[in-house]
């Protein structure tokens, strides 16, 4: 029989129980739903609502529950419908009378709301503490860089000159800011919501601070209705988890186009990248690609959230069984994608003479030349309009600037003398821009300090 089958006079169908069911996928939480339980249940005795005594045999056999789902020596039944009611009904068949005080002041809507806060409470160290781990190593692939010049693009056109490091360390502050968003919303999840009960809370005097205070929860959720109904915590991560697999899928994108025979600027490890099953000369970043791909199905599951609350009444509904699904593959995917992503940036090869040569053409130093004629006194505009005749010049001789000769730069402008050549090398383009956030050596150094700074704070 159910545990709520007393007002019933009939058995739900197999197909009901099978649709209703949610064990095979809450039965993960089966830790934090027996921890959940051994406070409140110590709470219920503490409180004298049940007797000491009880309290005490509940919180031994339900260790004891915990040490042998461990040890895989418990089969969950679909028919108990859910992770809650599983435990509730094993709890049960072991200590009878006193197992089935434990549910007082107690319902699963507020149960769900508190195993799913915490579970996602855990996940979100352990994303963390991931991205923190790439963030070390993006700090160390900066600093072995800091003079391996490569061309920035716009438009995925060569644009400027700049340095991997100052390329690397832009994901540096992708990633920073998705740590911080990680521990804001690990501040609204980490609410303790039991004693919300079904949805208006209990006559029972529960103590709702030591429970939390036991569990380590920092706060108690001040709304009986809000406290079982808002998943909005849930959406919130699923949407911290889409931006950092944004972030993963831009620079994945990247890797994949740096790691193409055309671009030449990276060559993955043999351990990171696959072959083809046809053409033996094949080497497919396909650690890259499964990310830039997985990124969907994070957006899938931020939109399944998004989509099953929008019109819910309050309080609880059991539309909301649909948010454990979505919310646990957010959180697989980036547990899955983080670690081999940051192995496959530690393991890759640079290949600074390509980046270096990619530099050269594309006539990255334009913008230095026309600076270059504004600091001998000609007007930015106007060196803009001679240096883009200078360029089609080039482009119509098939020459870099540099290579031009003096001659060849008076007929552009007089103003052009002798120092142009060492002011619009590559080396002094970077180097030139050294105000705080620029490519330069000193400025990058600046931004590696400051990023060990924070996860040193962490
Ligand atoms: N399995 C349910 C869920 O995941 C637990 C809460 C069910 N509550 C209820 N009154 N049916 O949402």
């Amino acid at each position: 029989m159910k545990l709520w089958g007393g007002r019933f006079e009939k058995n739900t169908d197999k197909a009901v129980d099978d649709f209703n069911s949610s064990i095979r996928f809450d039965s993960r939480m089966y830790r934090q739903d027996i921890l959940g339980s051994i406070a409140h249940a110590g709470m219920l005795g503490k409180c004298n609502i049940i007797p000491g005594d009880d309290a005490l045999l509940i919180q031994k056999t339900l260790k004891e529950i915990l040490a042998d789902i461990e040890k895989g020596l418990i089969e969950f039944e679909t028919d108990a419908e859910d992770i809650h009611m599983n435990v509730e009904k094993i709890l049960i068949s072991r200590i009878g009378v006193a197992g089935k005080k434990l549910h007082t002041g107690r319902s699963r809507n507020d149960q769900v709301a508190l195993d799913i806060r915490m579970y996602l409470k855990d996940e979100i160290i352990v994303i963390k503490d991931m991205l923190t781990e790439l963030e070390n190593k993006l700090l160390y692939l900066a600093e072995s860089n800091l003079d391996t010049i490569m061309p920035g693009y716009t438009h995925l056109q060569r644009a400027q000159p700049i340095t991997l490091a100052h390329h690397i360390m832009a994901y540096f502050q992708m990633f920073k800011r998705d740590i911080q968003r990680l521990c804001d919303c690990y501040e609204r999840t980490d609410v303790m919501p039991l004693g919300s009960g079904a949805l208006a809370g209990t006559t029972y005097t529960l103590d709702r601070n030591a429970v939390a205070r036991e569990l380590g929860f920092a706060s108690i959720t001040e709304n009986s209705l809000d406290g079982v109904s808002d998943r909005d915590f849930a959406i919130e991560l699923a949407s911290c988890l889409s931006i950092v697999m944004m972030h993963l899928s831009r620079f994945s994108e990247e890797l994949i186009l740096w790691s193409s025979h055309e671009f030449g600027f990276v060559e993955m490890d043999d351990a990171y990248s696959t072959g083809s099953s046809i053409m033996p000369q094949k080497k497919n970043p396909d650690v890259a690609e499964l990310v830039r791909g997985k990124t969907g199905r994070v957006y899938g599951g931020l939109v399944t959230l998004l989509a099953v609350m929008k019109s819910l009444p309050l309080a609880y509904n059991k539309d909301m069984q649909e948010d454990k699904e979505a919310i646990f593959d957010c959180v697989d995917t980036v547990k899955m994608c983080l670690p081999v992503f940051t192995k496959m940036v530690s393991s890759m090869k640079i290949r600074s003479q390509n980046m270096y040569k990619a530099a050269q053409g594309g006539f990255t130093n334009a913008t230095d030349i026309a600076d270059y004629l504004v600091k001998k006194g000609i007007p930015f505009r106007s060196a803009h309009e001679i240096i883009g005749k200078m360029v089609l010049y080039c482009i119509q001789k098939e020459k870099s600037i540099d290579r031009l000769a003096m001659e060849e730069f008076k007929s552009f402008s007089q103003a052009i003398q002798e120092d142009v050549y060492t002011e619009i090398s590559l080396e002094k383009c970077v180097s030139g821009r050294n105000l705080p956030g620029g490519p330069a050596r000193e400025s990058v150094l600046a931004s590696i300090s400051s990023g060990r700074k924070f996860l040193t704070s962490l």
